[in-house]
C-alpha cells in the first residue's frame, strides 16, 4: 500500500515501501516483524513512556555486551526465543536424542581426554561418573563421536565466569567415542545456579516477579561425521527448578538418573545418546 500513513494503515504503508529489489527472504522477515511489531503497539496501546522504556532497554541490553557477555542471547533465552528457534530447526525422529540450548559458557579448544579420565579440577563438588553409550537410531554405536562436556563447579559458576580462580578447563573436556560407541568420565554431581542477573535481563526477570534458577545439568556438544550435531544437557532427577528453568531448556527426555554407588562416596549417572543421521532430520515442509 502507498499512501499517506496513519495509524490504521501503518504496518501496510510501511512494507510498501520494500522495493522488490530487495532479497526475497530478507523482505519476509522485515514484512512479518512489522506487522507483528505494530499489532503488538495496537493491541497494547503502548504510551510514549512505554516506548522511551523500552528504547532505554534495548540500549542497556547493548551496551551490557562485551567479548564476554552477550546480553541479547541472553534476553532470548528468558523469552523462550532460542528454545523455540532450535524446536523449530531441530525436528528429529521421536526416539532421537533432543537438542536444548547451548548457553554462553562453551569454550572451544577443551583438552581431549582419555576415558574414565576426570574433568573436575578444583577439588570440589560430589564426585560423578557419567557413563552410556552414542548410538544410532537402529542402536548401533557410534565409533569417533567427539563428547564435547561443560558444567559448573560445585559454587555454581563455569571456568569462564571465574578465570582468576578455578584451573583452566576445569570441569571440561573432550572424549572421543572407540567401536563400542562407549563413553564415561568423572565430574561432579552438577548443581543448579542462577543465570547473571546483574544486567538489563535480570533487571527484566524481577520486574516480571521471575526467579533466574537453571536446574542443574551437564553440557554435551557431540559430533560424528555422517550424524547431525548434538547440542544438548542431561538435567540432574529431582531438582526443584526443572519444571521452572529461567531459560525453558528443560525436555523430559533430558532428566537423567543419578544414583549412589560405591558405598554411598561415589554418584553415576547413565544416558545413552542418540544420533540422527545427517539426511533424516525433518524438513519444516514434513
Ligand atoms: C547455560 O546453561 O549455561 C546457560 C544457558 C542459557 C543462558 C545462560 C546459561
Ligand atoms: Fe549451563
Amino acid at each position: 500500500m502507498s499512501g499517506y500513513f496513519t495509524e490504521d494503515s501503518s504496518a501496510a504503508v510501511v512494507n510498501g515501501r520494500t522495493a522488490g529489489t530487495a532479497n526475497p527472504r530478507v523482505a519476509e522477515l522485515m514484512t512479518s516483524l512489522v506487522k507483528h511489531l505494530h499489532a503488538f503497539a495496537k493491541e497494547t496501546g503502548l504510551t510514549q513512556e512505554e516506548w522511551e522504556q523500552a528504547i532505554a532497554f534495548l540500549t542497556a541490553t547493548g551496551q551490557k555486551c562485551s567479548g564476554e557477555r552477550q546480553e541479547f542471547i541472553l534476553l532470548s533465552d528468558v523469552l523462550g526465543f532460542s528454545m523455540l528457534v532450535d524446536a523449530i530447526n531441530n525436528r528429529r525422529p521421536e526416539s532421537a536424542t533432543e537438542n536444548t540450548v547451548f548457553g554462553p559458557f562453551h569454550v572451544a579448544g577443551a583438552p581431549v581426554r582419555e576415558m574414565g579420565e576426570t574433568i573436575s579440577l578444583d577439588g570440589k563438588g560430589e564426585s560423578c561418573r557419567f557413563e552410556g553409550r552414542v548410538i544410532d537410531l537402529d542402536g548401533k554405536p557410534v565409533e569417533g563421536a567427539r563428547i564435547d562436556v561443560w558444567s559448573d563447579n560445585a559454587d555454581g559458576f563455569y571456568s569462564v565466569q571465574q578465570p582468576d580462580e578455578q584451573p583452566k578447563w576445569n570441569n571440561r573436556g573432550i572424549f572421543v567415542t572407540g567401536p563400542d560407541g562407549a563413553y564415561n568420565f568423572t565430574g561432579i554431581k552438577p548443581v543448579s545456579y542462577p543465570i547473571p542477573e546483574d544486567g538489563p535481563v535480570g533487571d527484566m526477570l524481577k520486574a516480571l516477579g521471575r526467579h533466574a534458577w537453571r536446574p542443574a545439568h551437564m553440557h554435551f556438544l557431540i559430533t560424528a561425521p555422517g550424524f547431525e550435531k548434538l547440542v544438548t544437557h542431561t538435567f540432574v532427577e529431582g531438582d526443584p527448578y526443572l519444571t521452572s528453568d529461567a531459560v525453558f531448556g528443560v525436555k523430559e527426555s533430558l532428566v537423567a538418573p543419578f544414583e549412589r554407588i560405591d558405598g554411598d562416596t561415589l554418584w553415576r549417572s547413565r544416558y545413552d545418546f542418540i544420533l540422527t543421521p545427517a539426511s533424516q532430520s525433518l524438513t519444516i515442509a514434513d
